[in-house]
């Protein structure tokens, strides 16, 4: 009987042992793999205790919602009440700040050495764009790639080559756009793709010339005025059947496929955002045929303008034998200017030039990238503001009017010449109030090269930082900080008065370009200098406002967003009167891309009429 009790344990032995010994070490990586907060910075409630942290709450919270992953943060931290929390989003990882604040934020980005790009931007979008210098931290890779780019923002590049080509594609929306008016006959209709491929020409014609042949909304025009009598009564419909409030759906044309390639590629992003693993998810969309195709038609289309840049440049220089460095006016467009640009690199390092390296490739391509969708999203936005804010869109078709009287007496549109260089303050105020408000890019992300401290917490170095950019102290009223809180820097900022004003609580949220306007601050009439109380100047530093980032690794595209907006914001709104849309429509919901958009964005347009007053 003995013999075979010690049989059985003999046999069991080695089971037994196992299974504590993989017990044991469950039990070890589920210890690892609990969330470590940061000692002292506030957290969610119990979310220590489960291995997945917050992502679980997040996914619940965002799940068939109108509400993002970026807007439950902050509202989380509303409930934490506190300027930075910790928060779990990236699985078996380290806490990832949430900072709220415009003053401590701005001393991070301008001041402070040790944050740079966190790795969080390349799990976005290095999928989309390898070694493409946005997700790369300020390395000599990252100066080499913006060697290759740089002066594409300069004046006189934006004003001679970017401006004409995105007026050429901006009068294609508005004549789509008269097209439109007359047939919904004051019902309303989505922007949504119309913006979206304006944008989208407008950023090609930049990067490859007005030439470039894949235009995205000119067929859609076309579209529309093929219709003949019997479509168009069935788009209307008849007077007695007509709901006014019924969106008109309009045909499209089926888009040329390397605008698709473009589209899809960017919807691809779009899904990445938000999901707690990112690069995973990357890849398994990658291996679906119709990412696989785009990617195909993307590389074919972008070489073939590099090659033709070149074969350009190569043309140009023979025949006026002008030295490299001189002004070029046969670059018209970026990847002209680029190629130029790698030519002459390639000089002065005293190397070949590499025309078609994964470099010159990608950073092409991260033009289109880089200035479609946030310069749709933002002006999607603007035309909603525009729309529910009829006092101050009234006010500036008004100013518009004065400011361009010779194009309203010839009853023309303004020229680009007159578009870009009128200096027209309300226009600028108003440009920066639909930037201020639009929310494109939620946060900013940063990381820290060191062990370092924000708001009186030490952080440990690798920690991501995201920085809101819409939240309290730039969107709603801020929260209360000790100032001995504050870093060094930034409370020296203050002391010097360097120093944004912080906005009135009271109207943070109003949609009034008018904070963007500051009194002229001494006008010399006759030797005698005095103040004046008229406020019609522009001031771009006149309040917290984080849209674009800010410091060094801030908005490379900035001036040509500003540039785009100027431009579509000034034509639609001297062409159309955009009408109030009903309260269905109007909702100020969002959906993720690689930027975060308005579900709906409809417009109820009424052609103005120059003549008339
Ligand atoms: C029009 C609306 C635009 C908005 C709202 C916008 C917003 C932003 C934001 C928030 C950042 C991050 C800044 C930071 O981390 O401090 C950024 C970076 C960047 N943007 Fe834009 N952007 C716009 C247009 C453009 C355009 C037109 C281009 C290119 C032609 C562009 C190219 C870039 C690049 C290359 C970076 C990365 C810079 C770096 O990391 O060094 N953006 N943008
Ligand atoms: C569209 O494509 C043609 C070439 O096919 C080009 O000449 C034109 O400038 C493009 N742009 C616009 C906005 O129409
Ligand atoms: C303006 O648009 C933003 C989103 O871009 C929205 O959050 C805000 O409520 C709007 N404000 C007004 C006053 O229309």
């Amino acid at each position: 009987m003995q013999d075979t009790i010690a049989a059985y344990l003999e046999n069991w032995r080695l089971p037994i042992f196992l299974i504590i010994t993989v017990a044991f070490v469950l039990y070890l990586v589920r210890l690892w793999a609990l969330p470590k907060p940061i000692p002292g910075i506030p957290l969610r409630h119990d979310v220590t205790r489960h291995v997945l942290g917050d992502i679980p709450a997040m996914l619940k919270a965002t799940a068939n919602t109108d509400q993002t992953y970026m807007q439950w943060i902050q509202q989380e931290m509303l409930v934490l009440d506190s300027p930075i929390v910790q928060m779990f989003i990236r699985p078996l990882s380290r806490p990832v700040l949430i900072l709220a604040d415009f003053r401590e934020t701005q001393d991070i980005l301008m001041r402070r050495k040790e944050w740079d790009r966190s790795e969080m931007l390349g799990d976005l979008l290095g999928g989309l764009l390898p070694g493409h210098h946005l997700h790369q931290p300020t390395n000599p890779a990252w100066k080499a790639h913006r060697r290759l780019l740089q002066d594409l923002m300069s004046r006189s590049f934006l004003h001679e080559v970017a401006a004409p080509a995105v007026y050429n594609s901006a009068s294609v929306l508005i004549n789509l756009w008269e097209v439109k008016a007359k047939l919904a006959r004051n019902r309303p209709f989505s922007a949504h793709n119309d913006i979206y491929t304006v944008a989208l020409d407008g950023v090609q014609a930049f990067a490859f010339g007005e030439e470039f042949e894949y235009n995205a909304t000119k067929p859609n025009l076309k579209v529309l005025e093929g219709l003949d009598a019997q479509d168009i009564a069935r788009l209307s419909g008849t007077s007695a059947t007509e709901n006014e409030d019924e969106p008109v759906v309009f045909p499209e044309a089926k888009p040329h496929d390397v605008v698709t390639a473009t589209l899809d590629l960017t919807e691809a992003v779009g899904k990445v955002q938000g999901s707690p693993l990112m690069r995973l998810t990357w890849k398994i969309m990658e291996l679906t045929p119709r990412l696989r195709r785009a990617k195909k038609i993307k590389d074919a289309y972008i070489l073939r303008e590099l090659k033709r840049a070149v074969d350009h440049m190569k043309v140009e220089y023979e025949q006026s034998q002008s030295r490299v460095g001189e002004s070029s006016p046969w670059v018209r467009s970026a990847v002209d200017h680029m190629v130029q640009r790698e030519k002459q690199l390639a000089q002065k390092d005293g190397r070949d030039p590499e025309y078609f390296s994964a470099t010159m490739m990608v950073e092409t391509f991260g033009v289109v990238i880089g200035g479609h969708e946030t310069t749709s999203t933002t002006i999607l936005w603007g035309l909603k503001n525009l729309s529910d804010n009829q006092v101050p869109q009234t006010q500036l078709r008004s100013i518009l009017q004065v400011s361009f009287s010779a194009a309203k007496s010839e009853n023309r549109n303004p020229s680009v010449g007159e578009i870009t260089t009128t200096s027209i303050p309300y226009l600028d105020a108003v440009i920066e109030e639909i930037f201020r408000q639009s929310g494109t890019s939620p946060a900013l992300d940063r990381q820290a090269t060191t062990d370092t401290q924000v708001l009186g917490y030490h952080v440990p170095k690798g920690t991501i930082m995201l920085m809101l950019t819409q939240g309290p102290s730039l969107r709603s009223s801020a929260f209360e900080i000790d100032e001995a809180r504050r870093s060094q820097s930034c409370q020296a900022a203050k002391q010097d008065g360097r120093y944004r004003t912080e906005w009135d609580p009271l109207d943070i949220d109003v949609f009034k370009p008018e904070r963007w306007l500051v009194p002229a601050s001494s006008t010399s009439v006759l030797g005698v200098t005095e103040k004046r109380d008229l406020k019609d100047q522009f001031d771009g530093g006149a309040g917290p406002m984080l849209s674009f980032g800010l410091g060094m690794r801030g908005c490379f595209g900035r001036k040509l967003g500003y540039l785009e907006l100027r431009i579509l914001i000034t034509l639609i709104v001297w062409n159309f009167e955009l009408l109030p849309c009903p309260k269905d429509l109007s909702g100020y919901g969002c959906k993720m891309g690689v930027t975060t958009k308005p579900k709906d964005c409809y417009v109820r347009l009424r052609k103005v009429d120059l003549s008339r007053n």
